[in-house]
């Protein structure tokens, strides 16, 4: 049986399976926080136990799954391989454990449904970790757009330049797993980055009825190819319309900690706009936000905009909920299962060419 919520009085007790790249900044989070305690490591990966295990000393590690289940936690959080969700997400719910994944939640429909039907039968939460909206510019881009100030929304458009130059270095084996799930089309830019844009454009707008997806190809290496340039339009249920623009600028320079890339986001509104100007990477030094109307600009130059940001105001709210101050997950299964029935979608119109309607539950 999962740890009955809401946890009080004590620290919530976290184990963690994967411990690669994105640990580093959907672990530090944790780091320096009184209310959370780590309890267990598990990676196949020696060197990267190592890594987290000198953070935290106290917690118990594991190179095999299956051993650090029965580990006293309330919940574990997955960051291994999007392939692997679906097996290592349900054995994790049956064991008793609530659990936060990364995003995508998974590869198919299939095995979203098998994660929400195992999280229901055990009374387990399952919360997708999605950084975007929690990002505080984004937040704040959604905050203007609800607040009325640019009038009724009337379009998104939102744009991915892949830059080349001037993030972090990601280990060859985690290109591999990208690059083997590129296989049947969900490429790295369309698919696992597609979705955080997909992600943002539901949580403002809600569904999304129809999809267009024109998805290219640029070899980047011999027999390695990136899906990019790749372009989508969408129409969402309230008849905002969408545009997704993903373009390949492999020797351009964008300086970033980790993710390098040009990204912006912008909403237009009936009356003005509101910008973001940057997510991943530092980019130029505009403000994070620029809101538009009548003639004038009003600028955000004092957000926290690093990539980190969401990550930490995303596990602050996880943690919220687990101690009952919320009960909004932001995001829960079914919302992060809508979201791939859209990203699918949009997959599919690009390999066929035809405009997908999204199957609306
Ligand atoms: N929120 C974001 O912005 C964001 C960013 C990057 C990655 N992600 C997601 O996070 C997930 C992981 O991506 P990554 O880039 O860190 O991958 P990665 O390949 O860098 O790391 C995966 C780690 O999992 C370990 N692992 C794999 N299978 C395991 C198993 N069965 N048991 C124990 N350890 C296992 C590997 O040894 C490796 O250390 C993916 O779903 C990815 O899409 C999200």
């Amino acid at each position: 049986m999962p740890t009955l919520l809401p946890i009080t009085g004590r620290p919530v007790r976290v184990a963690v399976v994967g411990l690669g790249t994105v640990s580093e900044l959907g672990l530090v989070p944790y780091i320096g926080r009184d209310d959370v305690t780590i309890v267990g490591l598990c990676d196949r990966d020696l060197a990267r136990l190592e890594r987290w295990g000198a953070v935290w000393p106290d917690a118990a590690r594991f190179t095999d799954l299956d051993e650090m289940l029965g580990i006293d936690a309330d919940v574990i959080d997955v960051l291994v391989p999007t392939p692997f969700h679906g097996d290592v997400v349900c054995q994790i719910l049956d064991a008793g454990y609530h659990v936060q994944v990364q995003k995508p939640l998974a590869r198919s429909l299939e095995e979203a449904d098998r994660m929400l039907a195992a999280a229901q039968r055990n009374g387990a939460v399952l919360r997708v970790m999605e950084d975007y909206i929690f990002f505080p510019p984004i937040a704040k881009l959604g905050e203007v757009v609800r607040s009325g100030e640019i009038g009724a929304p009337a379009g998104i458009h939102m744009k991915i330049v892949a830059t080349g130059r001037g993030g972090w270095d990601v280990p060859d084996t985690s290109w591999q797993w990208h690059f083997e799930q590129a296989k049947d089309g969900r490429g790295m830019l369309v698919f696992d980055h597609g979705w955080h844009q997909f992600a943002v454009a539901m949580w403002l707008f809600g569904p999304i009825r129809r999809v267009f997806g024109w998805v290219g190809a640029t070899e980047v290496a011999p027999g390695i190819s990136m899906d990019a340039p790749s372009t989508f339009v969408w129409e969402h249920t309230n008849g905002v319309r969408g545009v997704l623009d993903i373009t390949l600028s492999l020797d351009q320079y964008f300086r970033s900690d980790h993710y390098t890339g040009d990204e912006r986001i912008e909403v237009t509104g009936t009356s003005g706009y509101v910008r973001c100007n940057r997510i991943s990477a530092f980019g130029v030094q505009q403000p994070s936000v620029e809101v538009y109307k009548d003639g004038e600009i009003r600028a955000y130059h004092a957000l926290p905009d690093t990539l980190p940001a969401g990550f930490e105001a995303s596990t602050a709210h996880a943690l919220q909920h687990l101690r009952g101050e919320t009960t909004d997950l932001v995001m829960d299964g079914v919302s992060a299962r809508a979201v791939l029935v859209a990203l699918l979608a949009a997959v599919e119109s690009g390999k066929t060419g035809v405009p997908v309607d999204v199957p609306l539950d």
